[in-house]
């Protein structure tokens, strides 16, 4: 294929707002609430399971400031915010599922005020039995949680015949992995405010969301009222990860613009640390069964899985994540038989849902381990095993799916092992030990078949030639709206200072689906391509009238149209000046419409997603034999990423995932004891921070463009995260003979663990 040259795409652009970030300027929801607005502070539950009996106000009421109390029996229309399944109360009513529930809320004149009362309001329990492993819940005498039992959902691969396939194997392995709860720990914790209804009867609320749509509609269920009565504002948004969509934005959403109608007041509400880690999901604990069997030459034959996801106390959007997880489980590998089972298994935990990487990191950290099971058992190097077994150009997945071209696995894993065995870092400090792992993977671009995948864009180019534009995607700090930007900018020939991006407003963008699933660069890349080629149309057609040419003749760039065969040529800014005033339309719209895969739910196989992002991990690790730290000191990351957009942003992407990986590898665990989150804030959970962060070499395999991605660009926000752990692991392995099965690497599992290499002498 012939390579194009673009004089914008592929160009490392330095992010807008990267300055103003740096200088703390921009405003966040918390920076805009009016200075007459209310507070609410949410009641939430200290039981695990229990009904509620009755609620104690008095207390409350006579708190200073408090101006009243609401709960679910103030819902005008559903009390539910559940998005996939409809399980999750605004308020609960008279059962308690986890701890932290919302019960009600306290409306009061100070944000002090509304909390103080909320800690007052006094509730009687009868405590329930309840659920705390999603292995007890399986049990079909074990207690109910849902009234339609606790498998929340199944899923299932069946192809051909693990069975034969294990009789044919010559060596097999059977392991147990377990993975852990994840807190995303966005910067800014959860806010939000309303304003009553205007003088059009539309009541708009602001805050950090994901996904202003499903804000929208599920406000309007709560309230009673048409979705286009509520209009949902994304703001300046310090973090999501996730942590931004499904039930925690509703709930937010929802109680604020209740208590703005309820007193005709704006209402706001601003979240502790504590609080906000306790109210929104987590990332699901895993617990795996993984038998793998393979021929004495390394060819994989049949693998038998079984995942249990504890999604907790609500389905959020673990049906979904078990679906991704399933589809990926046995890793980037050709295994021609699988019988796979997923279960979402609801339990009294605190709920989990959407965090980056949703269902990969946990399967690919089993599916990798096994990989360097059977490399032992064969004698084998890991790496000879996974190029013999490795996803390439028309390969077959395990769900069935024949790739195309867009496979560019191989060459990550080579450009890996090349980087690595051409490091150069100073050997161990006294005291540790150093060890060398490296993992592949894969992951499903965009929502895959559940989807409905759609994205809209708004274009409009101004007579001074400013280009504004939005989508409904929002803006959390991936950058995508430059990558957007870009894309505009190559198509109209622009420079990208003209062009500005504004941040979704539902009651104005068109339907552009959640901001999930890595999805903003190649959903919104190709709706803004598809807008600005309409623009460049019509641009076209006025610039061959004054150039007395064809309007295929005219070309775009440096600011500047001309006509291909002759010198004429008129800066952009004119040539929107001149349209303008002709009463020429330069605004449009599109709506991109991705490929629909066609997966089946009962066999599990088929086209689960089209496109595919591949990459590769090598880690160092130097562990300390005194007290067990597995210090990561140089990490390697190389990607198929399709097309680079703007390689700032996605080495960015690619620097953050890892980075986030490195903290779910050895430290991160949100620990609970009977439903009780015990570690709810940032000194107890253990982040990876600057300080720990080790050298990152990012790689970008180009040359394997996506069939549908804008320019062939793949999904590139989540994939680097989900080969951190088991890259870590099996780094560890090699330095000190430790298999850690069970997340995250901590340092008293590796000292506390038996080895053949005799690491506890050595202790
Ligand atoms: Mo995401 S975890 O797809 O917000």
């Amino acid at each position: 294929m012939k390579r194009k040259d673009y004089s914008i795409v592929g160009k490392p652009f330095a992010r807008e707002d990267a300055l103003d970030k740096v200088l703390g300027k921009p405003v966040f929801t918390a920076d805009m609430i009016p200075p007459d607005a209310i507070f609410a502070a949410v009641v939430r539950s200290a039981r695990p399971h229990a009904k509620i009996l009755r609620l104690n106000l008095q207390a409350a009421l006579s708190t200073p400031g408090v101006i009243r109390f609401i709960d679910g029996g103030q819902v005008p229309g559903i009390n539910n915010i559940g998005t996939l399944v409809r399980d999750k109360p605004l308020f609960c009513q008279d059962i308690v599922r986890s701890i932290g529930d919302p019960i009600g809320a306290i409306l009061a004149e100070s944000r002090d005020a509304a909390e103080e009362g909320a800690r007052q309001v006094g509730v009687e329990y009868e405590d329930l039995p309840a659920i705390f492993s999603p292995l007890d819940a399986l049990d079909p005498k074990s207690v109910q949680i849902h009234p339609n039992g606790n498998i929340c959902r199944h899923l299932k691969i069946r192809k051909g015949d693990v069975e034969r396939g294990f009789r044919e194997s010559d060596v097999i392995v059977e392991n147990e992995y377990t993975t852990q709860m994840q807190e995303h720990a966005q910067l800014e914790p959860e806010t939000a405010f309303a304003l009553p209804p205007d003088q059009n009867g539309i009541i708009t609320t602001v805050g950090p969301w994901q996904d202003t749509f499903d804000v929208q509609d599920a406000v309007a269920l709560v309230l009673g009222k048409k979705s286009n009565e509520i209009r949902a504002l994304q703001a300046q948004t310090g973090g999501a990860f996730g942590s931004r969509c499904n039930e925690i934005a509703n709930e937010l959403g929802a109680l604020v613009c209740l208590s703005a109608c309820i007193t005709g007041k704006p209402t706001a509400i601003i979240m502790s640390r504590e609080e906000s880690v306790i109210s929104h999901s987590k990332r699901h604990p895993f617990h795996m069964k993984y038998k793998t069997g393979v021929k004495r030459d390394g060819t994989l034959v049949a693998e038998e899985i079984q995942l249990i996801c504890d999604t907790g106390s609500y389905a959020s959007a673990g049906p979904a994540v078990v679906m991704r997880a399933i589809v990926h489980c046995t890793g980037p590998y050709v295994v021609p038989n699988v019988k796979a089972d997923s279960y979402c298994v609801y339990t009294n935990n605190p709920y989990a849902g959407s965090f980056r990487g949703f269902g990969c990191p946990q399967v690919h950290f089993a599916a990798e381990s096994q990989m360097n099971y059977l490399a032992e058992a064969l004698s084998m190097d890991p790496i000879v095993l996974r190029r013999k077994n490795l996803l390439r150009p028309g390969s077959q997945t395990n769900t069935g799916h024949v790739l195309g071209k867009s496979v560019g696995l191989d060459e990550c894993l080579s450009k890996v092992v090349d980087a690595l065995s051409s490091i150069d870092i100073p050997p161990p400090e006294k005291g540790r030990v150093r060890g060398v792992g490296v993992a592949i993977g894969y992951h499903g671009n965009s929502l895959g078949p559940e989807g409905g995948d759609r994205c809209g864009a708004l274009i409009s180019i101004d007579a001074a030639g400013r280009v504004e534009y939005m989508t409904g995607l929002a803006e959390y700090g991936t950058g995508a709206r430059f990558a957007h930007g870009q894309i505009i900018a190559e198509t109209l020939g622009i420079s990208m200072n003209r062009i500005h991006a504004l941040l979704p407003d539902s009651l104005r963008a068109p339907y552009s689906g959640p901001t999930v699933a890595s999805r903003s660069t190649m959903m919104g890349g190709n709706a803004v391509l598809l807008a600005s080629q309409k623009l460049r149309n019509v641009l076209s057609q006025e610039a061959a009238i004054i150039f007395d040419c064809k309007p295929e003749e005219v070309k775009f760039s440096n600011d500047t149209i001309y006509c291909e065969n002759r010198v004429q040529s008129i800066k952009f800014e004119e040539l929107a000046s001149i349209s303008h005033k002709k009463g020429i339309c330069l605004s449009d719209s599109s709506m991109y419409e991705a490929p629909k895969g066609e997966w089946n739910e009962e066999t599990g196989l088929g086209v689960a997603y089209v496109d595919y992002t591949f990459g590769a991990i090598g880690t160092v690790v130097d562990v300390n034999l005194q007290t067990g730290y597995p210090q990561v000191v140089r990490v390697v990351g190389a990607f198929d990423c399709g097309k680079v957009i703007n390689p700032l942003g996605v080495i960015g992407q690619v620097e953050g995932a890892i980075v986030q990986g490195l903290g779910y590898s050895v430290m991160e665990e949100v620990c609970t004891k009977n439903g009780l989150i015990l570690n709810p804030n940032l000194a107890d959970y253990f982040l990876y921070t600057s300080a720990e962060t080790p050298q990152i070499d990012t790689i970008l395999v180009e040359g394997y463009p996506s069939s549908s991605g804008p320019f062939g660009a793949k999904a590139m926000g989540e994939p680097p995260i989900d080969i951190v752990a088991p890259a870590v692991a099996q780094a560890i392995y090699n330095a000190t003979g430790v298999r850690v099965k069970d997340l995250p690497a901590v340092p008293e599992k590796i000292l506390l663990s038996k080895t053949k290499s005799g690491l506890k002498h050595i202790i």
